[in-house]
């Protein structure tokens, strides 16, 4: 096993436990699915019927009649986002967007783009929403209808913002029907229905529209994503271009026509059955991390729903790049996907206590507090632990 293959991966969540050996001769192909995934277009070489059956898959995840839904395969989680919260902007074309400070980044690009009122809420230790500033901050907001992103893992804690609780309290709140709830499931979309106890992400809820990154639990090696909303919502949004002799929804114009393929194919492979089991490995397998931090005197948090590992920054920026650690202020995580094996997890951990044995040798240098980023219990700096 090379070097690199073996260390590259840690601290970003994508899945490499893949094998498309079936599917390399499609290089040989430049396809393009152009326009709408459901009309035609001008271009032959391409793969709407991928497209919609890997749409059709997510849809049923989701629980959103087929004949009710529209969708597309993005570019990226980072599309998805685009794309939900434009056509929340395009339902409520004055509604103000809200969203916790642990969304990713490209929820706040997108309130930049559409130059929306965009209001940041609070979140917890957690890194999940904080519902009772999300209320107050709606209190001061009342004339005005409410976008809100809710998170399905954040980025950097892998905290799922509670569904449930975000429509109470906007229903609690006097929007009624006034709000529109896009989900940011980039990271964990396709782990939640798996997870038990986790509030799941449905259409029989007052949600519209769900985005995933394909290139990180599913596993598919280009990047690109899944983006689903009401059908109901995309006439608002959408014109016809005699050009394409198709129709103009979506936020790209050329579009990857190998990752449906390709999506299509591991979904296929794995099915439901095949991705619950992944799902329990990678919190299992993340349980062990924490736990084996921990004992090595190492502060960590994992929060419930999630496979995401935050722990103290390493000194060293060479073990960081080494092990490319996603690193923020005082804290790195490593998120525990598919191909992160128990092995590979003794190996990062051995070497972890190996090197911090010589970084706070001569007691001078301590290992950071993370306390106000993981709270005090997950915590064991010199002053906080016990
Ligand atoms: C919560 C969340 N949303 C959106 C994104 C963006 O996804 P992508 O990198 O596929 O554009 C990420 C990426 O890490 C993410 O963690």
């Amino acid at each position: 096993m090379s070097y690199i293959s073996f260390c590259s991966d840690e601290g970003y969540p994508y899945n490499l436990d893949f094998d498309y050996g079936a599917l390399a001769q499609l290089q040989h192909f430049s396809i393009n699915n152009l326009g709408d995934p459901f009309i035609e277009s001008n271009y032959g070489v391409h793969s709407r019927q991928f497209e919609v059956g890997v749409l059709d898959w997510f849809a049923r995840l989701w629980e959103l009649e087929k004949n009710e839904y529209w969708g597309y395969i993005t570019n990226c989680g980072t599309e998805g986002n685009l794309h939900g919260i434009l056509v929340g902007r395009e339902v409520f074309p004055d509604g103000i967007l809200y969203a916790s400070r642990e969304s990713h980044y490209s929820v706040f690009k997108a309130a930049r783009m559409y130059r929306m009122d965009c209001v940041k809420v609070d979140t917890l230790i957690s890194g999940e929403i904080d519902c009772a500033d999300f209320q107050r901050k709606l209190s001061l907001n009342r004339d005005k209808p409410a976008i809100i992103n809710v998170n399905i893992g954040t980025t950097v804690k892998g905290a799922v913002d509670d569904l449930d609780l975000v429509i109470k309290t906007l229903e609690e709140s006097g929007f009624k029907d006034q709000f529109y709830i896009h989900c940011d499931g980039a990271l964990f979309g396709l782990m939640i229905p798996f997870v038990k106890k986790a509030p799941q992400v449905t259409f029989k809820k007052p949600i519209g529209s769900v985005s995933v990154s394909g290139h990180k639990f599913v596993g598919c090696p280009m990047p690109c994503g899944v983006q689903v909303t009401r059908l109901e919502h995309i006439n608002a949004l959408s014109s016809n271009v005699e050009y394409l002799a198709s129709r103009d929804a979506t936020i790209m114009g050329s579009r990857n026509g190998h990752a449906p393929i390709f999506l299509w194919y591991t979904l296929n492979r794995k099915g439901y059955r095949g991705f619950q089991k992944e799902v329990q490995k990678c919190l299992r397998n993340a349980h062990y991390l924490k736990d084996r931090l921990r004992e090595a005197g190492v502060g960590a948090m994992l929060n419930e729903l999630s496979s995401t590992v935050v722990f103290e920054r390493p000194k060293d920026e060479e073990f960081v790049r080494r092990w490319q650690l996603a690193c923020e202020g005082n804290i790195a995580h490593v998120v525990v996907m598919p191909n992160v094996t128990i092995d590979k997890l003794d190996y990062f951990l051995n070497e972890l206590v190996e090197k911090r044995a010589t970084w706070y040798q001569d007691g001078v240098c301590q290992p950071p507090c993370i306390a106000r980023d993981v709270g005090q219990e997950n915590c064991l700096c010199s002053l906080h632990k016990k």
